[in-house]
């Protein structure tokens, strides 16, 4: 089956090398002219440095991957995804399966990928919407070490194809569920707490402190989805807590690197300005803040997180803050 993947990044290009793997053409879109290049003629990675399959493609020219097939593979940071759709839509002359690999919540509308895709892509050509997602380094997944993640659609038909599309015997296991709003919520939220766990470790805390961090930033996440309408056992599943084990305590994680600089004393903007690639837990810390504001939750971690982001509190004080509030009964539900 001929794929394109929209956005050649760590992740994108990396999924193109699964892609391949299962015998896919790919066609890989994306802005960055040097990446481009280095796949086409060098047959590289472009972050990783690594041979890719020689079979993978890219273009600059995104009438050319739309084109290309009916299976448009999204991953771009969450931020530019409502610009690259609006680029897509008059572009289309066919049906499109859209599966969304980003993992974020749109700046200032706090929308999901899904909420775009429906808002700009015309109900004539859109196949059908699905989100994969979980606990994914492209640092492993480029070297075909074993890795899990759900492919999630309120089309069950769907969800199995995209199950069969990316399932690897030998390295990668495809789960599905009816569960989007879970999985796609989970996936952006579990990135503020990530934040927040590098914060800890660049502050030279300890592991209890992470541990701490961790498992009531679970309750937060696990809130926030259900809030949102997800299912609880999905926050608790590979998009949520499967994804915060991988994130909240791994160097290849940018955003607990992001946390780390910011624990250390940067500022937000040296702290994300110094991390090559996207940084999506900081809009993940002030969505979730808005989020909690309106469905009134309970997300003390979140809460001073935005504080700190907001430049209003240092990640020392935030921890005081924490450690301050009034004894409780250790309760989730
Ligand atoms: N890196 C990982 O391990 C990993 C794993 C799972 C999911 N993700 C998610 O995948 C998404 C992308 O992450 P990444 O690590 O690949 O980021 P990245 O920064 O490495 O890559 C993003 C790519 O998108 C391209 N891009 C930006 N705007 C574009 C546009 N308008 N049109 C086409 N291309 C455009 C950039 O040039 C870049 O190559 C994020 O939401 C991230 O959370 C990443």
């Amino acid at each position: 089956m001929n794929i394109s993947i929209i956005g050649g990044g760590a992740w994108g290009t990396t999924l193109a090398q699964v892609l391949s793997d299962n015998s896919h053409k790919v066609l890989i879109r994306d802005i960055n002219e040097q990446f481009v290049e280095k796949i086409n003629h060098k047959h590289l990675h472009p972050y990783f440095d690594l041979l890719v399959p020689t079979d993978i493609v890219a273009t600059m020219d995104l009438e050319e991957a739309v084109n290309y097939s009916d299976v448009i593979v999204l991953c771009v940071p969450t931020k530019a995804m409502r610009t690259v759709l609006t680029e897509i839509n008059p572009l289309l002359k066919t049906k499109k399966l859209f599966i969304n690999v980003s993992k974020g919540i749109e700046p200032d509308s706090s929308k999901r990928v899904s909420e775009i895709v429906e808002e700009v892509i015309a109900k004539k050509y859109l196949r059908g919407y699905v989100c994969l997602s979980g606990p994914s380094h492209a640092e492993e997944v480029i070297l075909r070490k074993a890795t899990a993640l759900v492919a999630a659609s309120t089309n069950n038909k769907l969800a199995k194809e995209v199950q069969q599309i990316f399932a690897n015997d030998n390295y990668l296991r495809i789960y599905t569920t009816d569960d989007v709003i879970g999985v796609e919520t989970g996936g952006a939220i579990k990135n503020a707490i990530a934040i927040v766990s590098g914060a800890a470790a660049g502050m030279g805390l300890g592991e209890n402190a992470r541990a701490m961090l961790i498992t009531r930033g679970v309750k937060e996440i696990v809130s926030i989805v259900v809030a949102l309408g997800g299912k609880m056992e999905t926050a608790y599943g590979l998009s949520g807590v499967g994804d915060l084990i991988v994130t909240a305590s791994s160097m290849n994680s940018r955003n607990f690197q992001c946390g780390l600089r910011i624990g250390k004393g940067a500022s937000i903007d040296e702290a994300i300005g110094s991390v090559v690639q996207s940084v999506e837990g900081i809009r993940a810390i002030n969505a979730a803040y808005e989020i909690g504001k309106k469905y009134k939750l309970e997300l003390p971690i979140i809460n001073i997180a935005y504080e700190v982001v907001q430049g209003r509190c240092s990640a020392k004080d935030a921890l005081t803050a924490l450690l301050k509030r009034s004894l409780k009964d250790e309760k989730y539900w």
